[in-house]
């Protein structure tokens, strides 16, 4: 399913030490890394069978969201991005509906993924995001979706391209505009659109894509046509064990678990959810 022979991530040595230094590079400058062709055009054929055959499960939600996923606080001036609300309208395919034999638990499961991702976020504090939901997930999205400005809940996130929408869904970001602290007024130069840090890209099917994406704002630009646009999620935190909180759990899958509300809570930093 990988394609090991431009990314040959099973052995150690000059070729995959030359791919985990560039995306070190490009993470390390703005966020984010991508790399490539990372999978064969059959694995690419199979996930978008695999991705169409339970699509069906995708929890579509339509609502309106700030940034960070809280709710309205009145006491704060009206211009503060807190307050800024958007229609989101995309979906999850929640993790529990990837079989283990199946072919995206397959690459994910893939004995040298882990250690690669690892070695690309040069991270050393990096674990299997722990939530039974939300580990291995697909985004699905059509047209008039969109995923508005945001951050993220986990502090890295990997995607693979699976299929693009026949327009739009351009990936933005702005690069680490809350590194030190929330930013505020940088943030809402983004939302108002006159923001010049802003960076966008591209994906191709089997691209896979390393993103910071707790610190730096990103959206998903509006799609156009028929196609459903599919993203798989790879998941990984700080700390083991860590779970989403019940609040964003629901509204992303639309369910909730007895883990959600068990680990509530144990998320060892300071930013709005
Ligand atoms: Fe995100």
């Amino acid at each position: 399913m990988i394609n090991l022979k431009k990314n040959p991530i099973h052995i150690k040595g000059v070729e995959r030490d030359k791919i985990v230094k560039k995306a070190r590079k490009d993470l390390e400058h703005d966020g984010c890394a991508i790399i490539k062709n990372f999978l064969t055009q059959n694995a690419i054929k199979l996930l978008v069978q695999e991705a169409n055959g339970v699509v069906n499960k995708a929890h579509f939600s339509y609502n309106r969201t700030n940034p960070y996923f809280t709710q309205d606080d009145p006491t704060l001036n009206k211009s503060d991005p807190r307050r800024k609300f958007y229609n989101r309208s995309n979906g999850f395919i929640p993790a529990d509906n990837f079989r283990k034999d199946g072919t995206l638990r397959g690459i994910h499961d893939f004995l040298y993924f882990d250690e690669f991702i690892k070695d690309c976020l040069n991270e050393k504090k990096f674990s299997r995001y722990a939530d039974p939901l939300a580990d291995v997930i697909i985004n699905v999205a059509n047209e008039g979706n969109g995923f508005p400005w945001h951050f993220d809940t986990n502090n890295f996130t990997v995607t693979l391209a699976i299929q693009n929408a026949v327009s739009g869904g351009i990936f933005q970001y702005a690069p680490n505009i809350r590194k030190k602290n929330e930013n505020f007024d940088e943030v809402s130069k983004v939302l108002n659109g006159k923001s010049d840090k802003i960076v966008s890209i591209n994906l191709k099917p089997g691209d896979l894509q390393l993103f910071k994406g707790r610190y730096s704002l990103h959206r998903v630009s509006p799609l156009k046509g028929k196609l459903n646009r599919y993203v798989a999620i790879f998941s990984y935190v700080e700390e083991p064990g860590m779970v989403g909180s019940p609040e964003r759990t629901k509204q992303l899958y639309g369910k909730v678990l007895p883990i959600h509300f068990d680990r509530a809570g144990i998320r060892n930093d300071k930013f709005i959810d």
